[in-house]
Order: C-alpha cells, then structure tokens, then sequence
C-alpha cells in the first residue's frame, strides 16, 4: 500500500486528479469507480478544472458508484445520483447513459444487485476505485461487522453512519437507514484503488488501514489483500501513523 500524506486539500485533490488522469489517457473508455461524500469533492472539481481546460476527455468514459441510499429518488437532492450530477457528471463531457448508480427506487433489490454486478463484469471491470473511509472504518457501506458481503447488497446504516450523514439532511431522523453498495470483492476486484481520507476523525481508522492486519471491525483494513492501493490523506487523518 502506498500512502502519500498532504499538507493541503488542494493537493489531495491535485495528485487523485493525475491518478484518474493517467487512466484516462491510457484508456479512452475507462471505468471509474466513484465515490460521494464530502471527501472527493475537490477532486471532482479539479477533474472539471482539467475538461474545461481542454486535459481532459469523459466522451467514452464510464463509470459505477459505490453506493445508494434505499428508498431513495434519483431526483431527490439528497441521492447518491443528484450528488454525482452536481459535483462531476454535469460539468464534463460524460454521456450519462453510460454512469452507473446504483437504482434508490429498485422493487426487488435482490435482482437489482445481481445485475448491479453484471453490469461491472459487463463493462470489463473497474480500472480505478475511489473510496473515501468512515471514522468507523466503513467504506462504501461496508460496515463494522462480525461478516462483510462481498457483492452488491442492501444493508442496514449503523446508527454511527446515519449520526455521521445527518449533517446533509434536515434532521436525523431524515436519513434513509438503509443503502445498496458495492461488497467487499466488489470493491477489491477493481484494478486500482484510490482512498482518499482528511480530517481527525479518520485517524483512528487510517492508522487500522495502514497496520497491515485484516479485521471485519475495520472493513478498509481487507483493502490490505489489494495489490495496488494508494491512500492519500492529510496530516490530520494521517495522525495515528507512526512517522
Ligand atoms: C460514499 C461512501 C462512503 C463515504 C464515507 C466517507 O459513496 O461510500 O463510504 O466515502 O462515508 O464520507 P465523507 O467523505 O463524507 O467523510
């Protein structure tokens, strides 16, 4: 696991961009696997700052995201598809028919899931995975548990994730308690994955990540099991490594 520790956002933001970037210029229709959250934000908008730019082009590229609050409308300016809209998907040349999320309105989430996997073995594979990681150690909704998933499923939010979210709703209450999201071997089938991690509250679990061991009580740690992880964080969630 490589990890690379930043002195700003800006540049968290700068070096997950020249990642991205290196795979779209070697593929013109990669597969990126998304992520939402506060996280990933800045590197969204550095992406957008390169395709305006004239660097880069999202014409034949496709993507899949981690991860959908249930019930949820795709229209609903709290769902996983609006955030991506918002923050990449309207302001770069992407054919939106070719971005996957996974569907918050889905009848039988069971059939859903299965083709949610079809779809990624479908389009070959994800190239690169963006993750960002719960104080919890969750990643997508892969949370704490004594078993983790390995394929899409539904799942229940821990009343830690739903605390955590609430700050983008008006209440808690508010929050969806439950999602769909990508397991385990979804996420570690990926080709390469990027986890990207700021702020004090991640320090408990980027020290878990970066002590090598596998738990359940930590599901980023079986990231360890991938060959090509790089995790790009601050000083501040960096604060449990040793130096
Ligand atoms: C989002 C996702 C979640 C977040 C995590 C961190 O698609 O899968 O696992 O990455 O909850 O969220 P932020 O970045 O808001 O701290």
């Amino acid at each position: 696991m490589r990890v690379i520790v930043c002195d700003s956002h800006e540049e968290i933001a700068r070096l997950g961009a020249d990642m991205i970037e290196e795979i779209m210029k070697s593929k013109k229709d990669a597969v990126l696997g998304l992520a939402t959250g506060s996280t990933p934000v800045n590197m969204y908008s550095e992406l957008i700052r390169r395709y305006e730019a004239g660097e880069l082009d999202f014409s034949c590229v496709r993507s899949v995201n981690l991860d959908e609050y249930y019930p949820i409308a795709p229209d609903n300016d709290q769902s996983y598809r609006y955030f991506m809209n918002k923050n990449l998907f309207d302001h770069v040349n992407i054919d939106k028919a070719n971005t996957y999320v996974p569907d918050g309105l889905c009848e039988d989430t069971d059939a859903f899931c299965a083709s949610y996997e079809a779809k990624i073995a479908e389009l070959g594979g994800i190239d690169i995975q963006v993750l960002g990681i719960g104080g919890n150690g969750h990643i997508a909704f892969n949370e704490p548990a004594e078993a983790l998933e390995p394929l899409t499923h539904l799942t229940d939010l821990t009343p830690e994730t739903i605390a955590a979210n609430s700050r983008f709703f008006e209440s808690e209450a508010d929050v969806p308690r439950r999602a769909l999201t990508m397991g385990m071997g979804s996420i570690l089938n990926a080709r390469k994955i990027l986890l990207l991690a700021t702020g004090a509250a991640k320090a408990d679990a980027i020290a878990t990540l970066c002590a090598g061991k596998l738990t359940t009580s930590c599901p980023a740690s079986l990231l360890n099991l991938h060959d090509d992880v790089t995790v790009i964080c601050d000083r501040a969630a960096a604060a449990g490594l040793q130096a």
